[in-house]
């Protein structure tokens, strides 16, 4: 039996946390009741105290680790959501070139220091430009993904206010966040602050708010990522496609593309008699995004119809469905007026 000082020690050191004290404690116990020919309960004493130690050190190692959650706080909390997205670059199926763009971005921010050395800086305000469902948004958090830096999502309904003053105040904000913490920060669908907007009254207060978004841009000198994303290019100002540092053009997937993002959708199932020319005829036109879903269409009624193997017929069915929707949503009498782009004429339809 343990002494009763023993005891109190055993217990002290638990409550005041000290995990070394209450090893050794459990050690001397063991020991003491080794001498009393109790070698079984002495084992069993320093196998628990050792797994205890070892578990102790094992959370404090990887709370060390971790990176610390980075909450935008007060009135940030309204213009920007944090997260931290576990995406990677090569999640995306993307033209050759786009890939070595995006991979070069990172190359460039994870050996700043090296460029910084002989008087260069990494390239951080990058412009996203293509069509619906083509991968932008995917991008940024594959950014933040691959540098493992927090993604800050700039809610820009809370960011643009009637008021140029106010809005101005917001962008300040946004921009001391960008400049305190490094991070990647996504001014998601940009137009609606950078575009001309629709009402004549209205064009003057956009002007204004678009220019000191430019000058802080401008000023921006920051370690941060800066990514915008568009699917209107024609209404963005001139001046500010000469602000960014990088602007990557999305397009809509081609042939080898378009079997590609199907397959990597359905690594799990079997799609080994699936003849892909004709999906991939039935499929030009679509998005990623459409795609994937068509693919998901399909898998799932594989797996309620027969199980997880898929044929050509299955495929070229819920890919057709999904020119369907679109083609529909599009005639549809609520579509905007919509410039005469081919990016913009299925916007909104398809990632809704
Ligand atoms: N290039 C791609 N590779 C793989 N998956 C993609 C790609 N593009 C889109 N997807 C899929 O479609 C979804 C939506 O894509 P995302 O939101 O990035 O499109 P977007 O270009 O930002 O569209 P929008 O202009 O409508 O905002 C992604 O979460 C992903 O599942
Ligand atoms: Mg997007």
């Amino acid at each position: 039996m343990p002494t009763a000082a023993q005891l109190l020690g055993l217990i002290k050191s638990h409550a005041q946390g000290d995990e070394e004290r209450f090893h050794a404690l459990t050690l001397q116990l063991a020991a003491s009741e080794e001498r009393r020919g109790h070698g079984k309960l002495a084992e069993d004493l320093r196998r628990l105290a050792d797994a205890a130690l070892e578990q102790r050190r094992t959370a404090t190692e990887s709370a060390g680790k971790a990176i610390p959650l980075a909450r935008p706080r007060g009135d940030l909390a309204g213009l920007m959501s944090a997260g931290y997205p576990k995406t990677r670059l090569n999640h995306l199926v993307l033209p050759a070139a786009t890939e070595r763009q995006l991979g070069r971005i990172v190359e460039e921010q994870r050996q700043r220091w090296k460029l910084r050395e002989h008087g260069l800086s990494p390239r951080q305000k990058i412009l996203l430009v293509g069509p619906p469902g083509s991968g932008k948004t995917m991008t940024a958090a594959a950014l933040s993904g691959e540098l493992g830096l927090p993604l800050f999502s700039i809610l820009l309904h809370g960011l643009i206010t009637k008021f140029m003053g106010e809005t101005a105040a917001k962008l300040r904000l946004v921009f001391d966040a960008i400049a305190q913490t490094r991070g990647v920060y996504l001014f998601d669908e940009f137009d609606a602050i950078g575009g001309h907007r629709g009402a004549d009254n209205d064009v003057g207060e956009a002007r204004r708010i678009l220019n000191s978004f430019l000058q802080f841009l401008e000023e921006d000198e920051s370690e941060s990522l800066i990514v915008a994303t568009t699917n209107h290019p024609e209404l963005l100002d001139r001046a500010l496609f000469r602000r960014f540092h990088l602007i990557v053009e999305y397009e809509l997937p081609t042939r080898p593309l378009i079997i590609e993002t199907m397959k990597t959708r359905l690594l799990t199932f079997d799609i080994g008699h699936v003849d892909w020319d004709q999906v991939a005829d039935a499929a030009e036109g679509l998005s990623h995004a459409d795609l994937i879903r068509a693919a998901e269409d399909a898998a799932r009624e594989a797996i309620l119809e027969r199980g997880p193997s898929l044929d050509t017929t299955s495929l070229v069915t819920a890919v057709r469905q999904r020119s369907n929707v679109i083609g529909e949503r599009n005639a549809g009498p609520k579509q905007p007026p919509s410039p005469p782009s081919s990016h913009s004429r299925r916007r909104r339809a398809v990632s809704d």
